[in-house]
């Protein structure tokens, strides 16, 4: 255990110990005035300490237990330790939900976007004055690095600022008529409540990606965040009541999923479905969706390839591959699933990218140094594991890795595959973990038409320095966000979403606002009239 306090201020030699510097260079007078702490306890009651450990659902403003008391038990995936309890909510308490969302619609979709905008501005503020009690939450129920988890609060947070900003810029239009005594006008209008369910791998950024542009046109929000990792919704949501959101603007239930889930497609007060999870779970939504005809929008799984050329510069393809694998240890929807390598540069570049791998340090997110944290719980190490043997039975050669990781929990080691092929499921199947299967190819063609070669469609990545292949490239690939020489490229600002059965719809940027607005007609006529 690493704990300071005022009273001993720390050498900057003790602190690089410990592992907290890079996080307090950004931060010097924090440095002066705050305690902190390296070890999971302690962590625990610092958050209790800041308020932010919310362990209540929030249902108009109120924080409520589940109504049969049952509870759920949130842990450390990097420890097992149960970090708190939270409700485990069902039926009532979403219809509970759904009622105060629907009621304050009334009463916030009326407000001026100025006054919205200065609500979200206020939100953004609290969220970064509390990015390292944010971040070390994050770390704690999802087991990412502290690193990361700082980043996934500024990321989080800049979709909030930007959605303050969009707030004012949600504009309609005019048409010429056809009829001389005619005027006729386009009104875009909040579309009402909005069921969100977010997932575990950004417990954070997932929500304010959807609640900012969600708020900022005036509709109501009930959000169900993962029953892993619900505290981090928790304590954003707090946050907001904290910055003047009003209560049932932003309401949060949390439990039993299927339960939650099936209360809000049924309801005809929820006009909206925002997901992000699973193509398995977003077909079933689609589904449950129709009775009630609801506007949805879907960012399911991907299967990204990465695409390395003969000509890629090899540092930069190293360097941009390796970020887009081993974000999150493998867990997110954009992560390269499979590296397509050209034959002329195959062995230079698994040589190269094998080494980097082996230099990432897997370990206790809050540890500093360390790069690759544990995967989010047993089911998801199992499926890694059955994906690689399935991946060696079938000839892939293991380059290093392979195996769980010498820490025990749900540490595996960070694995590059060598000569993986289209019979194995990793190439057919995201993995969602630390394990990058190299596949070879000849030709620019054969790599596109492998790339393509699947139903998914969310992100890809092309390595070159040649200029007209990267358009010619990135205008073949069939996917929703490319990156060239670059391995990670999400941002608020531009438009996060799916081809094929990757979603539906797209998030961030100015075209996110689209997915939580109505068009309206309005055809004035008879002017000649009195
Ligand atoms: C995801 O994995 O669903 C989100 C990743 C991102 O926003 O970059």
């Amino acid at each position: 255990m690493a704990c300071f306090s005022l009273a001993t201020q720390p050498s900057p030699m003790a602190m690089r110990r410990a592992g907290l510097l890079g996080r307090y260079f950004a931060s010097p007078f924090r440095l002066l005035c705050r305690q902190i702490s390296v070890e999971p306890q302690a962590t625990v009651d610092r958050l209790k300490e800041s308020g932010l450990l919310r362990t209540q659902g929030l249902i108009g403003g109120k924080w409520i237990d589940a109504y049969d008391g049952k509870t759920i038990q949130v842990q450390n995936p990097a420890t097992g330790d149960v970090i708190a309890s939270v409700p485990c909510m069902g039926r009532n308490e979403t219809t509970n939900a759904i009622s105060s969302a629907y009621n304050t619609f009334s009463s916030w979709s009326k407000l001026t976007a100025s006054e919205r905008s200065k609500c979200l501005r206020k939100w953004y503020d609290l969220i970064i004055s509390h990015k390292e009690d944010l971040a070390l939450l994050i770390t704690l129920e999802q087991g990412k690095p502290l690193k990361e988890s700082l980043g996934e609060v500024s990321y989080g947070a800049a979709f909030i600022e930007f959605f303050a900003e969009e707030a004012k810029r949600i504009y309609g239009d005019i048409i010429a008529p056809t009829i001389d005594d005619r005027r006729l006008f386009v009104l875009k209008q909040p579309v009402g409540v909005v069921g969100a369910i977010t997932p575990w791998n950004f417990p954070l950024a997932m929500i304010t990606r959807k609640v900012g542009p969600a708020l900022a046109c005036g509709c109501t929000v009930v959000v169900k965040p993962s029953e892993y990792t619900p505290l981090t919704a928790l304590a954003a949501a707090e946050l907001a009541l904290q910055a003047g959101i009003p209560p049932g603007a932003l309401n949060v239930v949390m439990g039993n999923a299927s339960d939650i889930g099936d209360t809000l497609l049924e309801s005809t007060q929820v006009r909206k479905i925002t997901f992000t999870g699973s193509t398995a779970v977003g077909k079933k939504l689609m589904a449950g969706s129709a009775s009630t005809v609801k506007k949805i929008s879907l960012e399911l799984g991907g299967n990204a390839p990465c695409i390395v050329f003969d000509d890629a510069d090899l540092d930069v393809a190293v360097k941009g591959s390796l970020a887009a694998k081993f974000r999150n240890s493998g867990q997110t929807c954009v992560c390269a699933n499979r590296i397509l390598v050209q034959e002329g540069i195959y062995e230079k570049f698994a040589n190269a990218f094998a080494k980097a791998v082996q230099a990432l340090q897997v370990g206790n997110g809050l540890i500093e140094g360390t790069v690759q944290g544990p995967l989010i719980n047993e089911a998801a190490l199992e499926k890694v594991e059955t994906m690689v043997q399935d991946a060696t039975a079938k000839g892939a050669d293991v380059v290093t890795g392979g195996k769980r990781h010498s820490l025990g929990m749900t540490f595996y080691e960070p694995t590059v595959l060598g000569n993986v092929n289209k019979e194995m499921l990793i190439s057919r199947q995201e993995v969602f973990g630390p394990v990058a299967p190299l596949m070879r190819f000849k030709t620019e063609e054969e790599a596109i038409q492998m790339a393509n070669d699947t139903n998914a469609g969310l992100a890809a990545y092309i390595f070159t320095t040649s200029m007209p292949r990267s358009w010619r490239v990135s205008e073949a690939l069939e996917y929703g966000l490319v990156g060239v020489n670059e391995g990670l490229i999400s941002t608020e600002v531009a438009p996060f979403g799916g081809f094929k059965q990757s979603g539906l719809g797209r998030e961030g940027s100015k075209y996110g606002m689209d997915e939580y607005l109505e068009i309206k007609y309005v055809c004035l006529g008879n002017l000649k009239g009195t």
